[in-house]
């Protein structure tokens, strides 16, 4: 297949160490490297990368694939998406059939990126533009972050954009779809969506023009209007100015998230560049999804007015239950970002930013306190509802750091505080038994198979005693014998097991195999069990009627879950293998 070659193409040519260390810290470890797992929330690194055989594999959460499934996860985009951008990346001219999706997506983003420098014409460099570049200025952008950010105009017109979109040879259908011209339903009349706006390109996190945000000259209505949804643009995870942020996000381990599209520009000029903003109020779980993957420390900093703190309680309480930590810096009442820089300044905002961070339990428990002083009831109340929030922080430190905090609010003790949270032992263990296969669907003959890799990964001596009977016959469980060989290898360098280090030595497709064996239960064979077990399995391959008869109870037992069947029928299939001398 021609695209398997792509995707090799593209394995080979994209370092996956390098790719994977834009978005988390690696340490190199033997011939691994190792980090924090993007994928699941931790605080000792499970996250492994191989560079050699170009591929990631989590112990925690198994997450595992190669540099393009990485890729994928992290930026939300579809595998074909994900090797396309990567083989641009890497300068490999690769060739894709006309008539796919991904042609008409790239048409639609044509189509923005043509209209952005349009507008951005318009209110630069023409007349028509002047009032609404006075506007901005008045309202203390400077004409650098003008240009930087491609502010533009709409034209005041019912077709200019569509006049403009259909010389380039755009069919208004296109247009529809891509968002930028309305109909009506009914006479199937077009029109230009967005007239005599000021016009916000919005960017995906790849930093393509997918969508704008209008904002009304004057008091228009709405005030502002955006592109309704369409194939490039997905409202729900989208998250504005990541593109540009995502880096000082990663490396200020904190992303600042606002209401305004506004606010976020005003803000950028600042020396705070680590700021993204929801679409509006509502934050969806992807957008939390795929801030998380840049950092866990999200703040968030929403308008000073009801609706903001609406926003912000269920907004905090849902990254919260993301395992995630959030963070609230609260305005002065009635203002947002922008109205704070206006009326103090950068510097002071800046200084805001700093004193003004509390962690979203805290700042919850103020909230509440306010309304409640003297009464008993509410009291109590508030004190379970945070108690019930700490529940979801995982970091010790930070969870004595907000006890502290809860103890001078409430005027409690914290250790009456803690006495009611659980154990942490026990949430932990919850969590390793997550996943945990079970070994009641597994054949008889795999287990045993298992049971016996099992046992030489940890006795290298017992490996090397019975390397001579080893074989693809004698292990028939795919993968298998592989696996076999693989700890031949290793052993011939290290004396002990050490997962991290044989990573290096097993291909991807075999992890799963690994983790399988490695998840198994069982006591370490000695030398005579792990006789009688090898001739058991090469006894089974060589199929007598009565040792199958055997086998397949054996299997029923295990079936249905009889474990003290199932070993008594072993010991007789052992028996069995005795009487007549095996090879
Ligand atoms: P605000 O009403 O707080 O506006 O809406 P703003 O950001 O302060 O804008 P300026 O400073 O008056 O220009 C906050 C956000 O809510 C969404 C927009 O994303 C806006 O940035 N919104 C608001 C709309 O989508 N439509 C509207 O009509 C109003
Ligand atoms: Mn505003």
């Amino acid at each position: 297949m021609a695209n398997q070659s792509v995707t090799e193409q593209v394995k080979e040519s994209v370092d996956i160490v390098d790719l994977i260390s834009e978005y988390v810290d690696l340490e190199k470890r033997g011939s691994n490297y190792l980090g924090l797992c993007p994928f699941h929330n931790e605080n000792t690194p499970s996250f492994n990368v191989n560079k050699e055989k170009g591929f990631y594999y989590c112990f925690g959460c198994q997450a595992s694939g190669s540099v393009i499934d990485f890729y994928k996860e992290m930026e939300n985009l579809s595998f074909s998406e994900a090797l396309r951008d990567l083989g641009n990346r890497a300068g490999l001219k690769i060739k894709y059939k006309q008539e796919s999706i991904n042609s008409k997506d790239l048409q639609l983003i044509k189509m923005h990126e043509h209209l952005v420098d349009l507008y951005h014409e318009i209110l630069t460099e023409t007349k028509e533009g002047e009032t609404a570049l006075n506007y901005l200025l008045d309202r203390g952008f400077t004409l650098e972050q003008i240009k930087r950010e491609k502010i533009g105009l709409s034209p005041n017109m019912s077709d200019g954009t569509i006049k403009v979109l259909e010389k380039l040879g755009y069919s208004k259908e296109m247009m529809y779809q891509a968002g930028l011209v309305a109909r009506n339903e009914e006479t199937f009349q077009y029109f230009d969506r967005f007239r005599n706006r000021i016009m916000i390109p919005i960017k995906n996190h790849k930093g393509r023009y997918v969508a704008f945000t209008a904002r009304a000259l004057g008091d228009d209505h709405p005030k502002y209007l955006n592109s309704p949804e369409t194939d490039i643009f997905h409202k729900s995870r989208l998250i504005f100015n990541l593109s540009d942020s995502y880096k000082v996000i990663q490396d200020r381990k904190e992303v600042i998230m606002m209401e305004g599209h506004m606010d976020v520009l005003k803000v950028k000029g600042t020396n705070i560049k680590n700021v993204v903003g929801t679409m509006g109020t509502s934050v969806s779980k992807e957008q939390i999804e795929i801030l998380k993957r840049v950092t866990q420390n999200i703040t968030l900093m929403f308008d000073g007015d009801k609706a903001g703190k609406n926003a912000t309680t269920s907004v905090g309480e849902k990254i919260l239950e993301m395992q995630a930590n959030p963070y609230v810096i609260s305005l002065p009442s009635g203002m947002d970002p922008d109205e704070y820089i206006e009326k103090y300044g950068s510097e002071s905002f800046e200084n805001y930013i700093k004193e003004n961070r509390d962690h979203f339990i805290l700042y919850d428990a103020k909230e509440k306190l306010k309304d409640s002083k003297d009464n008993d009831l509410m009291f109590t109340e508030n004190l379970n509802r945070s108690i019930q929030l700490l529940k979801y922080v995982q970091n010790e430190v930070e969870e004595s750091r907000i006890l502290r905090g809860l103890s001078d609010l409430y005027e409690i003790e914290a250790d009456l505080i803690k006495r009611q949270l659980p154990k942490r032992k026990e949430v932990r263990r919850q969590k390793e038994t997550f996943h945990r296969p079970s070994i009641l669907n597994v054949t008889s003959r795999e287990f045993k198979e298992r049971h016996i890799i099992h046992t030489f990964i940890n006795d290298k001596s017992a490996l090397e005693t019975f390397k001579s009977k080893l074989d693809s016959e004698l292990f028939q469980t795919e993968g298998y014998y592989g696996i076999i060989k693989n700890l031949v290898e290793y052993f011939s360098e290290f004396d002990t097991f050490d997962k991290q280090m044989f990573l290096s030595y097993i291909d991807h497709e075999q992890l799963s195999n690994l983790e399988r064996i490695l998840d198994t239960d069982l006591p370490i064979l000695g030398e005579s069990e792990l006789n009688d077990y090898v001739n058991a399995i090469s006894g089974m391959s060589s199929s007598s009627g009565e040792k199958n008869k055997l086998i397949k109870e054996i299997e029923q037992a295990e079936l249905i879950g009889d474990d003290t069947r199932a070993l008594e029928l072993f010991s007789q299939l052992i028996e069995l293998q005795k009487s007549p001398k095996s090879k």
